[in-house]
C-alpha cells in the first residue's frame, strides 16, 4: 500500500504541493535556505566553468524526499543561463527514448533525471558514453548486418537527482564529477523557510509560531511548506487569519502531528516494533507486513526521519526502537536495550 495520500507530514510529493512548490520554490541559489557546504561549493564550481565557458561537470543529487534536489536542478540551470530539460528515470523506456531526449539537446543545456536510481540498466549502458564523450551509439540493422554508428551530442550537463543513491550502479555514479548530498535541515533555517514562504503567501504568523511550525517539520523544507498551509487555513477559519503560537499548537494537534513531527503512522511503526517484536531487532519486511505498508514506503518515507530523530536504529539484525523512541511514546526501555543495539 502507498503511503497514505492525506498523510500531512510525508515529504512526498502530493499533488496539493505541486502547486504551493511552484509558488514558494526558489529561483536563485542566494534564495536558497541553508545547505551551505553544497551552495558555496556549487558556486565556486559554477563560477569556474563559466569563466572556462565550458558547461558545468554531471552532478548528483541526492538525499530525502522533500528536501531541495528538484529545486536545485532548476537553480542550477538559472544560475548558468542554460535550459533544463525535466525528466525521470522511470519515464525512459527505451534507449530510442533517451536517444531522441539526447539529440535534442543544445550546448550547455542542463538534462535533469529525476529518481534516476530507477533507470533501466540498458538505458543507463546509453548515458555512459553520452555522458564521458558527448556521443550516442545506435545500432542500425539486425543480424550479421548490425552496425554501430556513433552520433556527436552537444555538450550537456547531466543532473541527477535520487532518494536512494546506493541503488545507483558504480559506473554510473562514477561519471558524475561532483555528488551532492543533501542533508535535514537545521532547526534555524527550517524557520527562515518559513519567514520566506509566509512572507510570498502573505500568512501572518508570529515568531514563536514559526518555531512551533519548524518544529514539527520533520526538518524537511516541503513539510514546512505544508504545515504553514496547513496553520494558516485553520487561522482563516477559527481566528482572524493572524497564526499565533497558541492557533498553530491547536490546529497541528487536530492533525495528530506531536511536537517532533510525527504522525500516526510513525508512532504506530514505532510501538508495533515494542509491542509484538519486543522493540527489535526486527527486518524491515516484518514490520512493513505488520502495519500493512509498502516496504520501500516505510524505507524511503518513514524510517529515514525515524532514524535522523533518533527513535530508530538500524543494525545488522534490523531495526530497534531506541531509548529516546521508547520515552517519546512515554514507555520505559528494556533493560537489555544496549544489547538489541549492536
Ligand atoms: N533550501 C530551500 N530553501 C527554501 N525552500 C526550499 C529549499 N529546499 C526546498 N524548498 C522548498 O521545498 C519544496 C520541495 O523541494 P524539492 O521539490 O526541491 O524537493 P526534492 O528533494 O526534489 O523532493 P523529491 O525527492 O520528492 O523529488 C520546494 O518547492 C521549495 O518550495
Ligand atoms: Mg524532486
Amino acid at each position: 500500500m502507498p503511503a497514505k495520500k492525506d498523510r500531512v507530514i510525508t515529504a512526498n510529493e502530493e499533488s496539493e504541493d505541486r502547486q504551493l512548490d511552484q509558488t514558494l520554490r526558489p529561483k536563485a541559489l542566494r534564495e536558497f535556505v541553508g545547505q551551505n557546504k553544497v551552495k558555496d561549493n556549487l558556486t565556486v564550481f559554477m563560477a569556474a566553468a563559466k569563466k572556462r565557458k565550458e558547461p558545468i561537470e554531471h552532478v548528483l543529487l541526492h538525499g530525502p524526499p522533500g528536501i531541495g534536489k528538484t529545486t536545485l536542478a532548476h537553480i542550477i540551470a538559472g544560475e548558468m543561463r542554460v535550459n533544463v530539460r525535466v525528466t525521470s528515470g522511470p519515464a525512459i523506456e527505451r534507449a530510442g527514448d533517451l536517444g531522441a531526449i539526447l539529440t535534442n539537446l543544445e550546448d550547455g543545456d542542463i538534462l535533469f533525471i529525476d529518481e534516476i536510481h530507477r533507470l533501466h540498466r540498458t538505458i543507463e549502458e546509453v548515458l555512459y558514453p553520452a555522458m564521458e564523450d558527448y556521443v550516442l551509439d545506435i545500432v542500425v540493422g539486425k543480424g550479421p548486418s548490425a552496425r554501430t554508428l556513433r552520433l556527436d551530442l552537444p555538450k550537456f550537463t547531466l543532473v541527477g537527482a535520487t532518494t536512494r543513491v546506493h541503488l545507483l550502479s558504480s559506473p554510473l555514479r562514477d561519471r558524475f564529477g561532483t555528488i551532492y548530498r543533501l542533508d535535514f535541515y537545521e532547526h534555524d533555517d527550517i524557520e527562515k523557510i518559513i519567514k520566506r514562504s509566509a512572507d510570498i503567501l502573505k500568512v501572518k504568523i508570529d515568531q514563536e509560531a514559526r518555531s512551533e511550525v519548524a518544529k514539527r517539520a520533520r526538518r524537511t523544507p516541503r513539510v514546512a511548506n505544508r504545515l504553514l498551509k496547513r496553520v494558516r487555513d485553520y487561522a482563516q477559519v477559527k481566528s482572524d487569519g493572524t497564526v499565533t503560537s497558541r492557533v498553530a499548537n491547536e490546529a497541528l494537534s487536530q492533525l495528530d502531528i506531536d511536537h517532533q513531527g510525527l504522525d500516526n503512522i510513525d508512532r504506530r511503526i514505532l510501538t508495533t516494533i515494542i509491542e509484538k517484536f519486543g522493540g527489535g531487532p526486527v527486518g524491515l519486511n516484518t514490520i512493513a507486513a505488520s502495519i500493512s505498508e509498502d516496504q520501500s514506503t516505510l524505507e524511503e518515507v518513514y524510517e529515514p526521519y525515524l532514524m535522523q530523530a533518533g527513535f530508530l536504529a538500524r543494525t545488522s539484525r534490523g531495526r530497534v526502537v531506541t531509548e529516546s523512541g521508547y520515552k517519546h511514546l512515554g514507555k520505559e526501555a528494556p533493560a537489555d536495550l544496549q544489547g538489541k543495539l549492536v
